[in-house]
């Protein structure tokens, strides 16, 4: 398991370019189980979950081939419409596999996704949502085996915004025969991509964008090549790395309206941000003052940014800021961690509470989940010395090239590969 070597204090200036959208990747991905022949996805990251994905469906008889950014899937070798735990426990996301195996192909075998480190990630809506559109679903050894003829267009409201059994409902509902009504659609970029795909493919969809969305089933979609969106996450650390190190940084290639949130925040805390198109310039020269946020789903604050938040309002110099996820309510982790650095954090019920006037020092920490280890990075690039950071591996899952983009910005980043130590 590879590390990190991260020496604090430098000032960074420079461009950075963003990647495709991991969990939009995770997305339309899927999507070639539901018609035959060869899809091209551009802005594609070369990040570990596309390459589990790549594994899972070549385990279904699909090939796929990733060239720089463009990945080429070929489903015409289908011959399984199982999804072993072996994939679906190192991504969670495998789950968005059941929705168009049930609906393309009658039937699937997936496994249930475990649990991960920031609590509970139950799949009930996937499964009432399918089930809605006539799915029969059995649960046998920690597997979840879907069955169904042809599945049925139905109504079905979801009982809380979920990205994933938004996604999974869509991609089944599409080939349903009749129409549906789904009620309390999550509205993320994500979702709305996969949407934009579907239509593309030869679906019937109204409303894409809002909640309510009215689908007319269809018999058949074809291939079609997509060009994925950038990844608002990455985006958003990246923006909160410029404001945190004192420094004027541009992300370039990503999409400001899916940042309306987080820029807000930013510019709360004393940072100037100038969007130009597909650019976004950030610019800081002293401490942040404390801005409270509190997650929601989109277009609000994303739980995937808040512990990069809580990283960045370590710098305050007066009074505290509170950083509550109302999505994940133990998605603290990283805390403990960031204490390790001389963080000030104490976290009560969902919310951490960030006292200012940290002094942050290097130290060995570990990485626990994808978005707690960002964090760790932006505390240990305004730490005194050098910190290690262990386990990147759970930063391979979802950013391209990190330290290589951290280090072209003039951080002092270092990758030790597992062998070397
Ligand atoms: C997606 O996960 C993202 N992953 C997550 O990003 C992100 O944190 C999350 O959405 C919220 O924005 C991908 O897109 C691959 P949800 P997902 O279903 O779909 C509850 C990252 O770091 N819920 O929207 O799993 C759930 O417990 C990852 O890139 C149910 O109760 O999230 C949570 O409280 C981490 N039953 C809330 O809904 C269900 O059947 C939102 O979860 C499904 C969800």
């Amino acid at each position: 398991m590879d590390k990190f070597i991260v020496e604090g204090g430098h000032k960074l200036s420079g461009n950075v370019t963003i990647s495709g959208a991991k969990n939009a990747a995770l997305a339309i991905i899927p999507s070639v189980l539901l018609a035959q022949g060869t899809f091209r996805f551009s802005n594609i990251p070369n990040i570990r979950d596309i390459w589990t994905l790549s594994r899972l469906l070549h385990s279904m008889g699909i090939h796929s081939e990733l060239n720089n950014d463009e990945l080429f899937v070929d489903s015409t070798g289908i011959n399984s419409t199982e999804a072993p735990y072996e994939h679906v426990k190192k991504m969670r996301a495998s789950i968005n596999v059941l929705g168009p195996l049930v609906a393309r192909h009658g039937h699937a075998k997936v496994s249930l996704p475990g649990g991960c480190s920031f609590g509970p990630r139950p799949v009930d809506l996937h499964l009432k949502g399918l089930e809605k559109l006539g799915a029969t679903i059995t649960l046998d050894s920690g597997y979840i085996l879907a069955e169904s003829k042809r599945l049925q267009g139905a109504k079905f409201h979801f009982d809380i915004s979920s990205v994933g059994a938004s996604e999974n409902v869509i991609s089944a509902a599409v080939l349903a025969k009749g129409s549906s009504l789904l009620t309390n659609v999550a509205v993320e970029p994500e979702v709305t991509a996969l949407c934009k795909l579907l239509v593309k493919m030869g679906a019937k969809i109204n409303g894409i964008g809002t909640t309510t969305l009215e689908i007319e089933g269809v018999d058949t979609l074809h291939a079609v090549d997509e060009v994925n969106i950038p990844d608002r996450i990455e985006a958003a650390t990246f923006l909160i790395i410029g404001a945190m190190t004192k420094s004027t940084i541009t992300v370039e290639k990503t999409n400001a309206y899916h940042l309306t949130a987080v820029i807000q925040a930013l510019e709360e805390s004393g940072a100037e941000v100038d969007v130009t198109g597909e650019n976004i310039t950030i610019s800081m020269d002293k401490a942040p003052e404390p801005v409270n946020v509190a997650t929601a789903v989109y277009p609000g604050f994303p739980t995937d940014v808040q512990a990069q938040w809580a990283a960045y309002m370590m710098m305050t110099q007066h009074g505290n800021s509170r950083v509550t996820d109302n999505i994940y309510k133990s998605r603290f982790l990283y805390v403990p961690e960031l204490h390790r650095l001389g963080a000030d954090i104490e976290v009560i019920d969902n919310t951490a509470i960030i006292n200012s006037g940290a002094t942050l020092k290097a130290a060995t920490v570990m990485s626990s989940d994808l978005r707690a280890s960002a964090s760790l990075i932006l505390a240990a690039l305004v730490a005194e010395g050098k910190t290690e950071i262990l386990r990147v591996y759970h930063l391979d899952r979802g950013y391209e090239n990190l330290e290589k983009k951290l280090s072209n910005l003039g951080a002092s980043v270092k990758r030790i590969k597992t062998e070397e130590y």
